[in-house]
């Protein structure tokens, strides 16, 4: 075999096992039950680890607007669930159900509050102390609206999932930095920021 050849069988070879990454990800997202994770529903968000506090909730953190998303606590006892929006539909329309590695909005769809904006997630601003980017609530209206995709991506435990913001499906030539989701304490708090420990959780669905 000349060496031209072998270099074009080993080009032939990467592409075909570099092709399934590429592809975009079918793997569901499962709840606690075990059960496909769908749009139409509601999820409350838990730490897979029951230390780290409670469900997701909103966390007024300065007696002002945005409110931020974070943690329940002792202080704040309330959790909101959430609903997942993806950014692309799957090529059958009728599948609702919510599949790792792609963007996505999340909506506190149930809680109306005093502040105008939208419950949906966003990606803040970073704070000075611990410099990490926090999340917020509200409609980003940049163009894109980057700072409202997230993903769930898979953790080596079954139905344990971290959330990312990297919005790539949603811009593939954009050069984001991206992050994943963890707690921060402030001041008895429990917030959720990007670029620290990554938070595992899990997704109970809400019944009526
Ligand atoms: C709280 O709000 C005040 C006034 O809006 C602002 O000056 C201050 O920086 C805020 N603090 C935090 C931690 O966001
Ligand atoms: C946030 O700020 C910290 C320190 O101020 C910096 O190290 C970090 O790179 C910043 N993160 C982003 C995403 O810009
Ligand atoms: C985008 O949002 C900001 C604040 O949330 C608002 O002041 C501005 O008018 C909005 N722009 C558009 C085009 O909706
Ligand atoms: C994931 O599984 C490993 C062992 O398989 C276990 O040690 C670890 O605690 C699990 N993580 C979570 C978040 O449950």
């Amino acid at each position: 075999m000349s060496i031209k050849s072998f270099a074009s069988l080993t080009l032939l070879v990467w592409l075909f096992t570099a092709t399934p990454s590429l592809a975009q990800s079918n793997q569901y997202v499962l709840d606690t039950n075990g059960e496909r994770v769908d749009s139409d529903d509601e999820y409350y968000i838990r730490p897979a680890i029951t230390d780290n506090g409670g469900r997701f909730t909103l966390i007024n953190r300065n007696g002002s607007c945005p409110l931020y998303v974070g943690l329940e606590n002792t202080d704040t006892p309330q959790g909101y669930p959430v609903k997942f929006t993806p950014f692309a539909h799957n090529n059958n329309d009728d599948d609702d159900d919510i599949r790792v590695n792609r963007d996505l909005r999340v909506t506190f769809d149930e809680v109306s509050t005093t502040c105008i904006n939208s419950n949906e997630w966003r990606v803040g601003e970073n704070d000075t102390r611990s410099g990490r980017r926090l999340i917020i609530t509200g409609r980003d209206n940049t163009t894109g609206s980057y700072g409202n995709y997230f993903r769930i991506v898979e953790t080596q435990n079954a139905s344990i999932y971290n959330i990312e913001w990297c919005p790539t499906e949603v811009c593939p030539t954009c050069r984001f930095i991206c992050g994943t989701g963890g707690i921060l304490r402030e001041n008895g708090r429990i917030l959720f920021a990007l670029d620290g420990t990554p938070l595992p959780v899990v997704f109970q669905k809400k019944e009526d």
